[in-house]
C-alpha cells in the first residue's frame, strides 16, 4: 500500500480512538499502540528505508510530522485528564448512577402517634407535652389518687427518691397544663410512660399514651362520647363500633372504659378480642372536681372531660402485630414493614 495513503488511514485511526478515549489508561494504550516501540506510524517510519527516495521523502516528512502532532496530542489531553476531575483521573466512569442511601421509615409508634394528632387537631385540639420525671404530687396526689392506691406502691411505681417518680401514665400532664392557664383547655398530651411491669408480649416497663382534656363552660359526657366516637371511626374505619362500660378511675367521674367492635372479626368473636368481640381501647371521663379544685378552677363554673389511651395498644390493633417487644427491638425486618 501506498506509504501516504497508509500514514492517512493512521492518522484518522488515531484521531477517531483518542476522540472516544474516557480515562488515561486507554490514552496510555493509544500511546503504545500508535507510538510505542512497535507502534503503527513507528513501523511505517521504519519501513521508510524500503522506499523509492522520492516516496521516502514526502512519506518521511509526513510521518515525523504526525509523530510530533500525535506525542503533542497525547501530551495534551493527558494533562487535560489530570487538571479535570479525582474520578477522571482514577479512571471512575462518572455517568454510572449512584449509589441510593438506604432511606429509613418513621417507626411504627411514630407512624400511629401522628394519626392520632392529625386526628385531635382536626377537632381543634392542641399539643401538649410535660415531664417524665415528676412529683408525687403531679402524678398521684392532684389527680385524687389516695395514699393507699395500689398504683403508689414502691413495686408499682418506679420512684426515683422519696418524692420523684417515672410518671405511670401521661395524666400528670393535665395538671400542669390547667396549672399553666385559664378555661377553655383542649388539648391531647402524648408521651412516654414507666411501669415496673414484667416485659411479655403486652406489657413492657416502658410505653407511650396520649392523654386528652377538654375543659370549658358546659363541656358535657355527650362532648366526650362525640369526640371519642369521631376518634375510633377516623383511626380504625367507619364500620368500627364504639361502646362505653362503667369504670372507675380516681381523676374522674363518672368514668368508662371504651371497647371498639373488634378489627379482626368484625365483632364476631376470634382469637384478638377473647371471642367476645369487643377491644378496650382507652380509659376517659369527666374530670372529677377534686382535681380542678387541686389546680384552682372554679368547679360551680367548669366541665370537662378527660380521656387516656396506650399508643402501642392502638398500632398493634390498626398493624395486626401480636408482641410488643417487637416495638423496640429495633429489628430493621420489622421495622421495614411500615414504609
Ligand atoms: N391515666 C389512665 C391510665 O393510665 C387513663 C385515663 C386518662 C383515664 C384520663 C381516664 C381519664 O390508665
Amino acid at each position: 500500500m501506498n506509504a501516504l495513503i497508509k500514514l492517512e488511514m493512521i492518522k484518522n485511526e488515531f484521531e477517531q480512538e483518542l476522540a472516544e478515549c474516557r480515562d488515561s489508561g486507554r490514552v496510555e494504550e493509544i500511546r503504545v499502540k500508535y507510538l510505542g516501540r512497535k507502534g503503527e506510524l513507528t513501523l511505517v517510519l521504519r519501513s521508510l528505508s524500503e522506499l523509492t527516495p522520492e516516496e521516502k521523502k514526502e512519506a518521511g516528512k509526513l510521518a515525523n510530522v504526525y509523530k510530533n502532532e500525535f506525542t503533542e496530542k497525547i501530551h495534551n489531553i493527558k494533562t487535560k485528564m489530570e487538571e479535570t476531575s479525582d474520578e477522571a483521573e482514577q479512571g471512575i466512569d462518572i455517568t454510572l448512577p449512584g449509589i441510593k442511601p438506604a432511606l429509613g421509615t418513621r417507626h411504627p409508634l411514630t407512624q400511629t402517634l401522628s394519626r392520632i394528632n392529625e386526628i385531635f387537631i382536626s377537632l381543634g385540639f392542641s399539643i401538649a407535652e410535660g415531664p417524665e420525671i415528676d412529683s408525687e404530687f403531679y402524678n398521684f396526689e392532684a389527680l385524687n389518687i389516695p395514699l393507699d392506691h395500689p398504683s403508689r406502691d414502691a413495686f408499682d411505681t418506679f420512684y426515683v427518691d422519696d418524692e420523684y417518680l417515672l410518671r405511670s401514665h401521661t395524666s400528670n400532664v393535665q395538671i400542669h397544663l390547667m396549672q399553666g392557664q385559664a378555661p377553655p383547655v383542649q388539648a391531647i398530651m402524648p408521651g412516654r410512660v414507666y411501669r415496673p411491669d414484667a416485659v411479655d408480649a403486652t406489657h413492657s416497663f416502658m410505653f407511650h399514651q396520649v392523654e386528652g382534656l377538654m375543659v370549658d363552660k358546659d363541656v358535657n359526657f355527650s362532648d366526650l362520647k362525640g369526640v371519642l366516637s369521631i376518634f375510633c371511626r377516623s383511626m380504625f374505619g367507619d364500620d368500627i363500633k364504639m361502646r362505653l362500660r362503667p369504670h372507675f378511675f380516681p381523676f374522674t367521674e363518672p368514668s368508662a372504659e371504651v371497647d371498639i367492635s373488634c378489627i379482626m372479626c368484625k365483632g364476631k368473636g376470634c382469637r384478638v378480642c377473647s371471642g367476645n368481640g369487643w377491644l378496650e381501647i382507652l380509659g376517659a371521663g369527666m374530670v372529677n372536681p377534686k382535681v380542678f379544685k387541686s389546680v384552682g378552677y372554679d368547679t360551680e363554673k367548669y366541665t370537662g372531660f378527660a380521656f387516656g389511651m396506650g399508643v402501642e395498644r392502638i398500632a398493634m390493633l390498626v398493624h395486626g402485630i401480636d408482641d410488643i417487644r417487637l416495638f423496640y427491638e429495633n429489628d430493621i425486618r420489622f421495622l421495614n414493614q411500615f414504609k
